[in-house]
């Protein structure tokens, strides 16, 4: 057993309208966090995934997975937290100490193909310590100074498209380094020092570490908005035809 991935899977998922947590709602009729965890599985990297699970939703999550066995790969379930970066923290806390790479990936990306999964395996391998997919964008992005009143936004300025990147996941890191950032996460965030952090991969890059980027995937997409189900659900179809 050489990677195990932690899956985030606490989340309400307000945005995308009422009804079931998110990574209990269905796609093609299987729930998504079962897709997110079958992704991670296929990789022959992957011996163990840790799911962190709403709290009050354990047992209920426990028995959809098992429901949905993952044939010779060992799935554990643990309680979530209020934030993501506490369901992180939770469940990288039930990965054995002596498995080197630790993936984290959202369950809300169910389509990650393995090749991706693979890739930020090898390179955390080949000695990075920290490793994102990562996607071209196709959107222009303005930063602005935010109003929460609806009036209208003045932009401040526009980053040079061809520098960024949309980040997905799974995010790989070595072990060690994922815990001794998540722990000084806690210990900042006690202190009021710490600004919002939205991947794992910024805690690195916040304190001081080297984040690489290799090549992501389109179909890795987030489900976050109705949307998003709409196309993940063409996608399934695609890959089912
Ligand atoms: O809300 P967002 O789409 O950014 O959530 C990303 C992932 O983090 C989802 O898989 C969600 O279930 C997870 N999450 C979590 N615990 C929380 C909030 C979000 O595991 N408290």
């Amino acid at each position: 057993l050489n990677a195990a991935a932690v899956v985030p899977a606490a989340g309400r998922g307000e945005r995308l309208g009422p009804g079931a947590p998110k990574a209990l709602r269905e796609l093609g009729g299987v729930p998504i966090l079962v897709h997110a965890v079958r992704a991670l599985a296929r990789s022959r990297a992957v011996g163990l995934v840790v799911v962190a699970a709403p709290p009050d939703g354990v047992a209920e999550v426990a028995a959809l997975l098992a429901d949905h066995g993952l044939p010779g790969k060992d799935v554990r379930v643990v309680a979530g937290g209020p934030t993501r970066q506490d369901s992180v923290r939770l469940g990288l806390a039930a990965v054995p100490e002596d498995v080197p790479v630790v993936l984290v990936h959202d369950a809300a990306r169910p389509l990650v193909p393995v090749e991706v999964v693979d890739a930020v395996v090898a390179a955390v391998r080949a000695g990075a310590e920290a490793v994102v997919p990562a996607v071209p964008l196709a959107d222009t992005v303005k930063r602005v100074e935010p109003h929460s009143d609806g009036t209208p936004e003045p932009v401040l300025d526009t980053p040079e498209r061809s520098s960024l990147r949309a980040v997905q996941t799974p995010q790989g890191f070595r072990r060690e380094v994922l815990a001794a950032v998540h722990q000084r996460a806690v210990t900042e965030e006690s202190a009021g020092a710490l600004p919002p952090v939205t991947d794992d991969a910024g805690l690195v890059e916040r304190f001081g570490g080297h984040v690489v980027v290799v090549p992501g995937h389109e179909e890795a997409f987030k489900v976050t908005r109705p949307l998003d189900l709409v196309l993940a659900e063409a996608v399934l179809a695609r890959r089912r035809a």
